[in-house]
Formats: C-alpha cells, structure tokens, sequence
C-alpha cells in the first residue's frame, strides 16, 4: 500500500484527530496530518463495542465529541511513514553473488552455496535481526520458555551460516517486568516488584547462557533506554492523533494481561467452592474494571493490516496461524485500551505528560523490539523492518494484530516475519505452577547434556501442534539419534581398527564411477549408494527451505534420515570386512569410508544451530577447519564430480572420546523421578 493510501485510510477514520504542532514539524507526521483535517468525516472512529479476537469488547464510551486528540508532549525524531507492506522478498538469491573457490564451478557438483543464501524469503545478504518473546518474570523459567529461545537461537544461527559476519546478524531476547501480574507477584512474595524482577530476570539470563543461547541484546524492560524508547512511541501515537481518552469497562485478565470480551469470559469454581469469572482460553481468572484510559484507535487498521496479510504470504509462519489472523480481521477491531490508571497499575512507564496513567503492558512490551535496534536514534532503520519475531500461539493476537497497528500507526512497517509455535504440555496436560508439573530445564539440561536437550526440543517439537513431555521421550530419541545412529557412524569411520592411519582416505572414482549403471571390474557402488548421493547432495537446500518454513523439527529429522541412510550404506559394504594390505579392497575401502565422512561433515555443518557443541565435536573429529563449516564452503563429495576434495589425505582431528554418551545406562535419576 502506498503512503497515501494509507493516508487516505486514516483521513476516513480518524477524523478528530489534530496533530500537535510539535508532530507538523515532522514531515513524516505531517503526511498523515493534512489528511486527518477533514470536517465531513463520521465523528466517532468505527468498531467500538463490536467482538474481536480476545480485544475487549469493551462496553466503553466512545470518544465524546468535544474531546480534543491529545497533543504531543516531546520532539519526534525522524520517522517515515508506512510506504506499504514490504516487497515480496527474492525467491533466492543467484549463485553469481557467491563467489566461487579457486574459480571451479562445477558442473553438476552440489555446490550447495549455489542455492543459497537465504533460502526463500530472506533479505539475501542484508541484516537480519530475530527477536524471541520478552518473558514475564512472575515465575521461573520452564521448558516452554527455553523452546521459544531455542528456536529463535537455531533460526539466527542457520542464517549465520549462510551470511557469515557476525553485523549482519542480530538476536535479542529478554525480561518483560512491567504491568499488573508482576505487580501482584512481588507483593504476593512480599518482595519490592524491582527485586522480583532481578531476581528472576538473572534466572532467565542464566538459564540461556547454559543453554548455548547466542543472542546478541538481552533487554529488561525496566530500563532507561526502554522507557525512553516507549514515551517517544507513545507520543508519536499521540502525535498522529490515534490516543483519545474513553472510559473503558470491561473484562480484565491480569494473568494473560488482557482485556476480554464477555464472550471469553465463563464461570469455574475456584479454590474457594465459589463460581468465579475466568477466561475461556486460559483458565486464569479475571475481573471487572471500569476506568478512564488512553485509547488506540486500533478500529482504523483492520484494512491495512488485512492487506499486509494478503500481500506478503509470509508474513506469519506457518500458513494456518496467518489464516487464523485473517479469519479474526474478518470481524471489526475494537479500540483498544492503552493505559491504566496509576492508582490500579503502578509497576509500569508512566503515560508522558499524564502520571495519573500507565502505560499498558503489552504496548511496553511490544516496544522492546524497537528499543533493541536503538529506537528512536535513526540508526534503529537499518534493522527496522529487517525484524523477525519468534512467538507462542497464545500471543498471536498481540504480534499480529496490536503490533503491526501500532507500528503502522507511528509510521514504519510490519515486522519482516512473525514465526509461531505451538506448546509443550506434560503428560497431556498444560504446564502449570498450580499442577505442579512445570519442567525445569535447567534439570533437563544437565541430565540429558546441553547438546543432547536442545536436539530434543527442537526435533520434537512441532510449530503447528502441541507436544507432550516426558523424560523416556527424550532419553529413546537421544539414544537411537545421537548416541547410536550419529555417534555409532562417526565411531565406524573413524575408529583405529578401521582407519589405522587416521586420515579422511581417498576416493576411487573407479570404484564409484559419477554415472550409475557403469559396469566393470572396478566398479563396486550400487544403485542405492547413489540415492545416498543425492539425498546428502540435496540435504542443505532441504534443510535451508525447512528453516525458512520454520519447521525446524523437519531439517532434523531430514538429517537423521540421512544418517540412517548412510549408516545403511557402511553396512551393505561392511568396510571391517575389507583390508588395507589387500590392493583390490584398499581402494574401496577409502572410498567407502570417504564418502561416509563426506556425509558425516554434511550432518556436522547442518546440526551446528541446533547442536552446536555436538557439531563441532564432530567437525573437530573429522579435521574441519573452523572457517571450512559455513554453509557457503559446503561442497559435498567434490571427488565425485571429478573436481579435488581439500579433505583427502587430510589427518583426523584428535579423538576426544564418544560422540554422545547413551542415556539409558545412567537411568537411576529417572527411577528416582518417578517415584517423587
Ligand atoms: N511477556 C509476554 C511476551 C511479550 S513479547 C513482547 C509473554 N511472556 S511469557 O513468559 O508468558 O511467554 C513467553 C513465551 O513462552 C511465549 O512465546 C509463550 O508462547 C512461550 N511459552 C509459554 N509457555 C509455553 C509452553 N508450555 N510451551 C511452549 N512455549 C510456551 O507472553
């Protein structure tokens, strides 16, 4: 949509608003501003009252008609206006941007670089920056949290691979320590809110320093640059006419920190015996309130956020959660509510040039995407729309809806990609403090090994559905993945009494000729060994295009495959059957255990964002070099294709013992967690 267009949008729908005199100096803002001066248009913004996704159908007045859109209380500093949503991005970006080692570009060698960077829909070469939730810090952190950070970590990682520099690349995570819950938290723990918030902020930041987290930033929303970023936001929102002040009436759920529609409320009978109010989606109790607040002309965006969505199919992935957003803006968007009175809410910024209110927690929250790329210094647009969130399903609305309004309503675009994620529940039921079943990943993490957790969640868990937890998942799927099938092929090729001389050994072309089918003496590989081929030749590209499908359970499972494939391969020519001091094995049996460590540093370059520590295990093992693992030096089994293998003749890394210790032989723990 063009600027104007948008304009255009807001000149039908926002008519009462003025802007201050402060916003005309902004060109950015006077862009809206002629817009809005117009005199016909109806009185009160549409929408009020009307059903939403989970927005309060709030039985609030509409604005009064003499009441005066709020002014501006500070400078704004540059701010561009929505231009529409972004171009689609390139369908992959072409093989002549990279360049080619030692000039040789093969023909017909999986140069894997030659489909990449990006996959499909990445910026190519530009910055990226990925964002994982700012977590409450009421509770202690759980698997649940851990899972948003991991995903957000193997995203950032895998597009570190493929556009190496670590400035291209951003990743910010945090603490969201402001709003009701928090507030009532610390009091219910008889602790200053401040003091929960270090308290528990350190657990997360400790949490994620073990869990091999590689963000860049971590931002607690209690801090000065924050809250300066959040008042500008604020006043620009002012600025452009799109706060009023109403009176708000309606459900208010602090657990979840949102207002509610009467629809989303039901009756539960409470500790007490007695039936109280609870939402319908989460069960957490909620209560009535009626105040006077600041409120967001959020009615005005439901077409320009539907057109967003229709425009850019990527925009929330995976596809249903972005059908889901649109099936909600079929309905009319209410106002929402963006303050609450001090009195009620403290814990929280302060709305500029008003102390009697408090800025909604969520629209703090939100902003932290901003603050982290510096907002509002103009450097921030160089990594402004560059921006992709990692989100639960249960905050869909507030990223896909709230966000892109507000952050259309102060002038820039929709984040580049919101990539959503459905839950762990333990034993089939949700995590909860009150069922005591919470899992602590910290435990998680030193029973199975950081390596060995994080492959678990990640190749358990499905974006498109909840997962369930339990301990004997996780011990069978390490044993059969890490310990066995990738660790066992490793210890094959790798092994004294196999690979004496502990070098990656040659390839002989004539025992596996590039065309199958060729018959002669010589040759020994047989129809599958070349389905091996192909599937470890295709695996990167595979494995790139399930990253930016965010199905990273899929790239993992995708090289499991592989490794089975390839364990199947060492078994149907059994190498230990075969001898050094024989010259008709001897070249076979190099080329054997050439091409199975060919596709075992395929798997180590690929497994680094999920298991870094286990990947550069392996990749150390095999004698790769720390600048020979990005995914653009990846040139699988070059040999083949006729063209040298900087590998061959090479010396193995140092053997630093078993790859990845079975679990099951250790299980003591496990017995004793089951009988607690
Ligand atoms: N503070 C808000 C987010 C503000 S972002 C501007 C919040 N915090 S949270 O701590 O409740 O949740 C943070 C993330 O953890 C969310 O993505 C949420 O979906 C995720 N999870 C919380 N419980 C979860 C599971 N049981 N399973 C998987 N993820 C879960 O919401």
């Amino acid at each position: 949509m063009l600027a104007n267009e948008f304009g255009k949008m807001l000149q039908y729908k926002n008519p009462a608003s003025k802007l201050s005199p402060e916003a005309e100096t902004d060109p950015s803002v006077q862009n809206c501003s002629s817009e809005h001066d117009t005199q016909d248009a109806p009185a009160h913004p549409p929408g009020l009252g009307t059903r939403d996704p989970g927005t309060p159908a709030a039985q609030r007045s509409n604005p009064p008609a003499d009441r005066q859109p709020l002014r501006a209380a500070g400078s704004l500093k540059g701010v561009e206006p929505w231009a529409g949503p972004q171009e689609p991005a390139p369908a992959g970006v072409p093989g002549s941007r990279v360049p080619s080692p030692g000039g040789w570009v093969l023909r017909g060698c999986r140069r894997y670089s030659s489909c990449l960077p990006g996959a499909r829909g990445d910026a190519g070469e530009g910055r990226a920056h990925f964002t994982t939730p700012i977590f409450y810090v009421n509770a202690a952190p759980h698997i649940g949290h851990l899972y948003s950070a991991l995903l957000t970590d193997a995203l950032c990682r895998h597009r570190r691979l493929r556009v190496p520099g670590s400035a291209s690349t951003r990743f910010s995570t945090g603490t969201d320590e402001h709003g009701l819950k928090i507030q009532q938290a610390a009091a219910g723990a008889g602790l200053a809110p401040i003091e929960l918030c270090d308290r528990v902020s350190a657990q997360f930041r400790q949490l994620f320093r073990e869990a091999d987290i590689s963000s860049t930033d971590f931002i607690r929303t209690t801090e000065a640059r924050h809250r300066e970023a959040v008042q500008h936001f604020w006043r620009l929102l002012e600025a452009r006419g799109l706060l009023y002040k109403g009176l708000y009436e309606g459900w208010y759920c602090a657990s979840d920190e949102c207002f509610l529609p009467e629809a989303k409320v039901t009756r539960q009978v409470g500790p007490s015996g007695e039936p109280r109010p609870v939402s319908l989606e989460s069960g957490h109790p909620v209560s009535w309130t009626k105040e006077e607040n600041y409120i967001f002309r959020l009615s005005q965006f439901r077409e320009p956020l539907q057109r967003w969505l229709q425009n850019d199919p990527q925009a929330i992935t995976p596809e249903p959660f972005r059908q889901t957003v649109l099936q909600w803006l079929e309905e009319e968007l209410p106002d929402l509510s963006v303050s609450r009175r001090s009195s009620h809410l403290h814990w929280g910024i302060p709305v500029p040039g008003d102390d009697s209110q408090t800025i909604y927690v969520w629209l703090d929250a939100l902003v932290n995407y901003l603050t982290v790329v510096g907002y509002p210094d103009a450097d921030f647009k160089s990594w402004w729309p560059a921006t992709s969130h990692v989100i639960g399903k249960d905050i869909l609305k507030f990223h896909a809806i709230y966000w892109p309004a507000l952050l259309l309503g102060a002038g820039l675009r929709p984040p580049r990609r919101i990539y959503v994620h459905s839950h762990w529940t333990v034993s089939g039921q949700k995590m909860s403090k009150s069922l005591g079943n919470v899992v602590d990943p910290r435990a998680c993490l030193d029973r199975y090994t950081v390596d060995g957790f994080r492959y678990f969640l990640l190749r358990q868990g499905v974006p498109n559905w909840d997962c369930d937890y339990y301990d004997e998942k996780v011990v069978k799927l390490l044993d059969s993945e890490l310990a066995d099938a990738l660790g066992g092929l490793l210890n094959r090729c790798t092994a004294h009494r196999i690979n004496p001389s502990g070098t990656y050994p040659a390839f002989c072309a004539a025992c596996f000729p590039s065309e199958p089918g060729l018959t002669g003496p010589s040759v020994r590989a047989q129809a599958e060994d070349y389905a091996l081929v192909r599937a470890v030749a295709t695996l990167p590209k595979q494995v790139a295009d399930c990253y930016d499908d965010f199905q990273i359970y899929k790239a993992l499972e995708a090289v499991s495959s592989c490794v089975r494939q390839t364990n199947g391969f060492v078994q149907r020519h059994a190498p230990w059957k075969l001898t050094w001091e024989n010259p008709v094995d001897a070249p076979w049996l190099g080329t054997v255990l050439h091409v199975a460590l060919e596709c075992l540093r395929v798997f180590g370059t690929l497994l680094q964002p999920a298991t870094p520590n286990l990947a550069d295990k392996l990749l150390s093992r095999l004698g790769v070099s720390a600048t020979e693992r990005g995914l653009r030096e990846l040139y699988f089994l070059p040999r083949f294709y006729g063209h040298p293998c900087p590998f061959e003749g090479r010396k193995l890394g140092p053997d630093t013992g078993l790859l990845f210790p079975r679990l099951d032989q250790s299980r003591t723990w496990l017995a004793k967690a089951h009988r607690t």
